[in-house]
């Protein structure tokens, strides 16, 4: 096996076919993959139902079919409609959305693929994020080796593994408040395993879409996961024992050799507002930086409650107040205190959509208020950011917990939806004080930075995650090079 510094000729004709769910969550990581194996000399396609394609041609410089150089490699979108008018109201209805696109995706990915072999770019591998499970069986169905990325974070997909082989007991209508005790992860209460678990949670039908990839584990070649083996060792390890071998490739955000072109590739669904200026002329970890990820809407008293906690706190912030998201459409834009504006001055700064990664990057950037979403855990993690976990649910609230009891980078204002509270103001300030100067602030900074340290050796030449990669682009070269 030769060194992938100078790829053989022959990588530029593997083909590697991503379908990607339409959400910010899923679409982030399988494009810094696809960017990676660009990065390795492959070539590329993207592709992801038109609805996030009309967003993401928006907010970036991206043109349907029209492969660009990147890396050794080249990098093509290509959008396909789902079948559905922009205006029907069952977009609203997630459930029946997903329905909507398996039926459509088993058609037109075969079409696709063809096509693309019809024009001297026969596809070698086919790689989807979960909610998609039937993307292997299309793959099987064509005989194109296919893999998946596992978009959260080992510790649960052994939970969801678990669960779906019913090992142990979870929590049901008959015991709702039981402790879920599993191989190499630490004792989850009732309310830390991923709450589409939970019997009293409103999103079962995501609970049955995530379980929908454990029952096509068998199809894909290959588990590829956006996490790092320093971080979850030995549940990375025990999970590839009992299920399938996993690849760790993570963080999948930090860009080897990341060019200013290469950046500029990029499918956020919003224009990103500039606030590394107004960092600039802030001092040292002296900013809290709030974000809920892509699509949690808290409620609006929740906002108030926020806002006047961050003005208790004193603290400098930058906030990103999103919009809400057009599959929610009871959810009202939301509005900020009276006069809160006025008050804070050029101690904070709101925007719609922020460049995340810039931000954490930032010197200025102090700690992160996040919803725990496992991009934004990523994300702090590897950029050696402290936290103040606000999970809301799914694997949020397993992330949080991971947070603060496992990589103790963080402090915990709630634990979830399910709690049905409002975190009060005095709480927010006490928490948003603890994280930037308290006692624990110094500790939780260094957690950070030694994971910081350890994300970069993951990714860098050589490192765990640098050798999983070169390894999945030699076994696709081997297993779908001659398609
Ligand atoms: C969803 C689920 O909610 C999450 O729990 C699951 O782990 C992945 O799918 P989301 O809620 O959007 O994702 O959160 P997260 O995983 O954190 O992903 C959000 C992405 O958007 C991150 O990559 C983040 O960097 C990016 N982002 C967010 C921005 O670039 N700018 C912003 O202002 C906010």
């Amino acid at each position: 096996m030769g060194s992938l510094d100078q790829p053989e000729e022959h990588l530029k004709n593997i083909h590697v076919f991503m379908v990607s769910f339409p959400g910010q969550g899923h679409v982030n990581p399988l494009l810094r993959l696809g960017k990676r194996l660009a990065d390795f000399g492959l070539f590329i396609t993207f592709s992801a139902p038109e609805t996030a394609g009309l967003s993401i041609r928006k907010a970036n410089n991206i043109a349907d079919d029209e492969p660009t150089p990147l890396g050794r490699g080249m990098i093509r979108f290509e959008f396909f409609d789902d079948g559905w008018d922009f205006n029907n109201p069952n977009r609203n209805d997630l459930e029946a959305y997903m329905a909507q696109l398996e039926l459509v995706g088993r058609e037109k990915l075969p079409q696709m693929v063809q096509k693309q072999s019809a024009q001297g770019r026969p596809v070698s591998c086919l790689i989807n994020n979960p909610f998609i499970p039937w993307v292997s069986d299309v793959a099987e169905s064509l005989g194109i080796p296919s893999a998946m990325l596992w978009v959260q974070s080992c510790a649960c997909f052994s939970v969801y593994y678990h669960f779906y082989h019913k090992t142990v007991p979870f929590p049901s209508e008959n015991d709702l408040e039981i402790d879920v005790q599993l191989p190499f992860l630490p004792l989850l209460k009732h309310d830390e395993i991923p709450s589409f678990l939970h019997p009293k949670n409103q999103y079962h039908f995501l609970g049955r879409a995530i379980l929908g990839q454990f029952k096509n584990l068998s199809k894909p070649f290959c588990i590829l996961m956006d996490t790092f083996q320093e971080l979850e060792r030995e549940i990375i390890e025990y999970m590839s024992k009992i299920c399938r071998p996993i690849k760790t490739i993570g963080p999948l955000f930090k860009d080897l050799k990341s060019s200013t072109k290469e950046n500029a590739i990029r499918a956020d669904f919003f224009a990103a507002e500039n606030c590394v200026e107004w960092l600039d002329s802030k001092p040292p970890q002296s900013v809290v930086y709030v974000s809920f990820g892509s699509i949690v809407h808290l409620k609006q008293e929740q906002i108030d409650e926020i806002a006047h906690g961050l003005l208790l706190a004193g603290v400098l912030f930058l906030w990103v107040l999103r919009p809400p998201q057009p599959m929610d459409p009871k959810a009202e834009p939301h509005v900020l205190p009276e006069g809160f504006l006025g008050r804070v001055g050029d101690k904070g700064k709101i925007v719609g959509w922020a460049p995340q990664e810039e931000v954490l990057a930032h010197p200025s950037t102090g700690c992160f208020v996040t919803h725990c979403g496992w991009n934004s855990t990523m994300e702090a993690v590897a950029s050696g950011v402290p936290v103040v976990a606000f999970p809301q649910w799914g694997d949020q609230v397993t992330d949080a917990k991971f947070l603060v009891d496992v990589f103790k980078v963080g402090v915990r204002l709630c634990r979830g939806e399910a709690e049905g509270r409002i975190v009060r103001r005095d709480e927010v300030a006490r928490c948003l004080t603890a994280a930037i100067d308290g006692p624990e602030a110094a500790e939780m900074r260094e957690n950070a930075l030694k994971l910081k340290r350890a994300a970069e050796e993951a990714v860098a030449e050589g490192g765990s995650s640098y050798r999983n990669m070169e390894e999945f682009v030699h076994e696709v070269a081997r297993i779908g090079g001659n398609k």
